[in-house]
């Protein structure tokens, strides 16, 4: 993953819209505003690569990114509480949900929780369906630089403690300001 190096493919609004299963993939999922097209951004260290906000409900496709030849980064609709019309935000759920069960190619999914919330409900929602799909996923603490130490110590225990009630969980925890650029390498070389 270098700067440069990755391009916008497409967005994809039906799950007959994805980009063919010809390569390896691995998705950004989280809450809305949890900061996934941020983190790609700081990833790839292309500024205005995925389009971020400071409203809920920013990302509204399932965009496909390249990183290098053989692989896509994949930018997902946030779930929980968004800022647009309900019948939209359900068309988006449940493309997402499809996606996330459904796509072969898919070799991992980085589940971002923010470092100030910890796992909620909708979030133990998503760890089921990736159980159940076989789908390993891996948990990235986001926005770490909003918190002290001692909380963030508080936060890595409650979500390790979620985690360990999903057999598709990938035991390691990330921790990762995209502002601050803390974690990106340890990220980019999991990737
Ligand atoms: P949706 O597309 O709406 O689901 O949101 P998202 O998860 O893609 O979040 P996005 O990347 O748009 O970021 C949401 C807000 O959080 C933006 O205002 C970002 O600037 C901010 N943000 C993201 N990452 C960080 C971080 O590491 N630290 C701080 N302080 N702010 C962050
Ligand atoms: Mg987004």
């Amino acid at each position: 993953l270098f700067a440069g190096e990755t391009t916008f493919v497409k967005g994809v609004v039906a799950m007959d819209g994805l980009p063919p299963p010809d390569r390896m993939e691995v998705c950004f999922a989280g809450r809305s505003n949890v900061g996934k097209s941020t983190l790609i951004n700081a990833l790839t260290g292309m500024k205005a690569l995925a389009r971020a906000s400071n409203t809920p409900g920013r990302t509204q496709e399932i965009n496909f990114f390249t990183a290098g030849e053989e692989h896509y980064l994949v930018d997902l609709p946030g779930y929980g509480y968004a800022n647009a019309p309900l019948p939209v935000v359900e068309k988006w759920q449940r493309l997402l949900k499809q996606y996330l069960s459904g796509r072969q190619t898919l070799r991992r999914a980085f589940v971002l929780i923010d470092a100030r919330h910890g796992v909620k409900k909708v979030d133990n929602e998503i760890m089921s369906l990736l159980d159940s799909s076989a789908v390993t996923f891996q948990v990235v603490l986001t926005k770490a630089d909003k918190v002290k130490e001692a909380e963030r110590e508080k936060i890595l225990t409650q979500v390790k403690d979620a985690l360990s009630k999903h057999p598709a969980a990938y035991p390691e925890i990330v921790v990762t300001s995209s502002e601050k650029g803390w974690g990106i390498p340890t990220l980019r070389a999991i990737i």
